[in-house]
């Protein structure tokens, strides 16, 4: 175990300050600080807000955390960053850390991507992925399907949402019922002495013609508001435990549903299920009679490592350094649409048509890049 290499991780795409210390596949520290209860009052995440938070706890969160591993920064093999996506202003905070520690401390920068880690930080609670294994990340920010046959390589798109982002139904609904933020475990709770059959609530593009693979909540969200209207307009009572627990319903049987197909097609024999939505009970449960009656091995983190945190982007920042991934330059910029298809970002060296390869014009790997670019050109000049 000595030899495996020893990551620190940092991650701030969203509202949680996270910073975790890995082992190879074995966790030693997970400091999490949340602003999430600063939020709490604007009903969602206020990037200023947030990225402000990070910038306070950025350093006592490290030395917290390594305090907690019983290590010295100077032991490390690397440092790992969430370069994107998330909230351009946040995810800058923690990529300036990230560099100026690696710089500091002469250590090798790994940029990865927050999809690729969310899938990855369950070898820390399972063991090496299976490769290639089906992932269903879902949280308030993303709702995806994607096959990783290499987790530090090879990443790829199934289907995703087209609207809002599973945990978003979850919240949006909430506040329709005046529960408060975030709507997940509340929901979750009261569901639990609900009746999920009461309300038919529609299943969305899950018709014959409609995309396999991909995602739909706004009209679910709109039905379950409309439903409520209408209560509420005829002096009735809502029952708030039978509208929870069908709503719940209707998000957890459209998610399994697809995963489990999409693993059946792709003659996948893993499905590992990640992000803020994994800890909701129904969804695990369901997840696991539909996986076990396909013959599908479900792996899905305990909560904690559900959420964003930083365990799992040092978890994946191991992993690059397991395969002598190349690190990334100094010169690393947070991108706040990084696309799920590159787990990391490589340094110029490596890029495809990167400046030091044969023929590369330009160094920037991706096209929104140098729309930035343009755009700030044409403003200034
Ligand atoms: O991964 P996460 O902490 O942050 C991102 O959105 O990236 O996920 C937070 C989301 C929120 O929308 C929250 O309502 C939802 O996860 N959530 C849940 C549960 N716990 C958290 N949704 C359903 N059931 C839960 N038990
Ligand atoms: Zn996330």
């Amino acid at each position: 175990m000595a030899d495996e290499p020893l990551v620190l991780g940092i991650e701030t795409s969203c509202d949680e300050t996270g910073v975790g210390i890995v082992r190879g596949t074995t966790l030693l520290a997970d400091a999490v600080a949340s602003s999430v209860d600063t939020h709490a009052r604007f009903g969602g995440v206020v990037p200023e807000i947030a990225s402000r938070a990070h910038l306070e706890a950025m350093v006592p969160t490290i030395e917290r955390a390594l305090k907690t591993a019983g290590i010295s920064a100077r032991d490390l093999d690397g440092i790992a960053v969430t370069a994107g996506p998330g909230l351009a202003g946040a995810l800058l905070v923690g990529v300036s850390a990230a560099k100026a520690y690696a710089y500091a401390l002469n250590k090798p920068l790994y940029g990865v991507n927050h999809l690729a880690s969310h899938i990855c930080v369950d070898q820390l609670e399972h063991g090496p992925l299976p490769e290639p294994t089906m992932a269903l990340l879902v949280s308030g920010g993303h709702s995806s399907l994607l096959l990783a046959p290499d987790i530090t390589s090879d990443v790829r798109p199934m289907g995703a949402t087209i609207d809002d982002a599973a945990g978003e139904a979850f919240d949006k609904i909430a506040r329709v019922l005046n529960l408060g933020f975030p709507g997940g475990p509340v929901i979750d709770r009261l569901a639990k002495e609900g009746d999920p059959r009461a309300i038919a609530f529609p299943r969305g593009l899950t018709g014959p013609r409609d995309p396999a693979y991909d995602f739909s909540f706004s009209g679910l969200k709109t039905a379950v508001a409309r439903w409520i209207e209408a209560k509420r307009n005829a002096g009735e009572e809502v029952p708030v435990r039978d509208v929870a627990a069908s709503f719940q319903e209707a998000v957890a049987d459209v998610l399994t549903r697809k995963a489990v197909r999409a693993c059946k097609d792709e003659g996948v024999d893993h499905l590992m299920i990640g992000g803020g939505v994994a800890a909701n009970s129904r969804l695990r449960a369901l997840a696991q009679e539909r996986c076990e009656r396909a013959g599908i091995r479900l792996r899905v983190p305990r909560p904690g490592l559900c959420t964003d945190n930083g365990a799992m982007v040092a978890a994946l920042g191991a992993e690059m350094v397991a395969r002598n991934r190349p690190a990334s330059d100094l010169e690393l910029s947070a991108d706040s649409s990084l696309p799920v298809t590159e787990p990391h970002v490589p340094g110029a060296a490596h890029e495809p048509g990167g400046a030091h390869e044969p023929g590369g014009a330009h160094a920037h790997p991706h096209d929104h890049d140098h729309v930035h670019e343009v755009s700030k050109k044409n403003l200034y000049s």
